[in-house]
Formats: structure tokens, sequence, C-alpha cells
């Protein structure tokens, strides 16, 4: 038979499986390693998403600094999942930064989304009608989620 990845306890099947390592020094040191394998970085990324502590969250806010466009959609992808409201400050950064790639603006979008926080729909709402339609499609889709969460909590 086959063997397939395993899914995450995110029900997600990651494209790299969690580091092994619990030690937030080693997998920080090893995903801001701009030499490290990619493999091995998202390795370390999605060990922090599991660990889903502050610290394990600033780290990974912290590793939005790496040049590949590719980890940061990706760091961006992990936030939307532990939601968390420590990293709504740098994925509103993110987001409002038309210098980033477009790719991640659009999941920063998302994970503010994801997160649940009402906090992020002015932002939201100002990149609406971003040029760029991956961003301004995100958006709208994360302030629908929003809407849809608040008006969907049945009262006792
Ligand atoms: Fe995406």
């Amino acid at each position: 038979m086959n063997r397939r990845p395993e899914s995450s306890e995110y029900g997600s099947v990651d494209p790299a499986p969690a580091s092994e390592s619990s030690k937030l020094e080693t997998l920080r040191e090893i995903l801001l390693d701009e030499n490290q394998k990619m493999f091995q970085r998202m390795r370390s990324v999605f060990k922090l998403r599991n660990i889903r502590s502050t610290e394990s969250c600033l780290v990974l806010c912290e590793a939005f600094d790496s040049q590949s466009a590719l980890l940061r959609h990706e760091l961006a992808y992990v936030l939307g999942q532990m939601q968390m409201d420590e990293a709504i400050p740098t994925l509103v950064r993110i987001l409002s930064d038309s210098s980033e790639h477009v790719m991640v603006r659009h999941e920063a979008a998302e994970a503010l989304g994801a997160i649940g926080n009402v906090e992020a729909i002015p932002v939201l709402k100002k990149y609406l009608n971003d040029e760029h339609i991956e961003v301004s499609e995100s958006c709208e889709v994360a302030l629908d989620l929003l809407d849809w969460v608040s008006n969907s909590s049945v009262p006792q």
C-alpha cells in the first residue's frame, strides 16, 4: 500500500510534518535560517503552530522577515488555523503592506477572518476594493465569515 502523509491535529494535511523538537529556540533558529531547506523550515512552522502558545505565535510572526514569499504565505495560513488574537497586529501589517506579495496578503486577510475577532473588520473593509482581486476577494470572504459567525451564534 502507498503511505500517505498524515493529517494534523487541525485536520489539514500539511506540506511537511511537524518537527519532533519542542524547544522554541531550536524551532526558531531553523525557521529563521535562510540557508535551511524549506522542508525543514516548514516543519518548524507546523510544530510552532501545534504548540500554540503566545511565544510560539510570536516566533511565527517574527518569521515574516523571511525572504521566501511561499514561507510567509504559509505563516499567514497557520496563524489563521491557530486563531490567536496575538497574531492580529502582524496580520494587519501584512495585509496593509502594498509591497508584500499578493498571495501573502490574501492569506493574511483570510487568517483575520478565521481568527474571528471583530477588531479586524475595519482593515478588511479598507482593502475590500484593493487593486489586486485576490486581496479584495479575500477581504470580502473574511468579512462574510465574521458576519456569518456573529449571526449564527444561537442565544441560549
Ligand atoms: Fe491561500
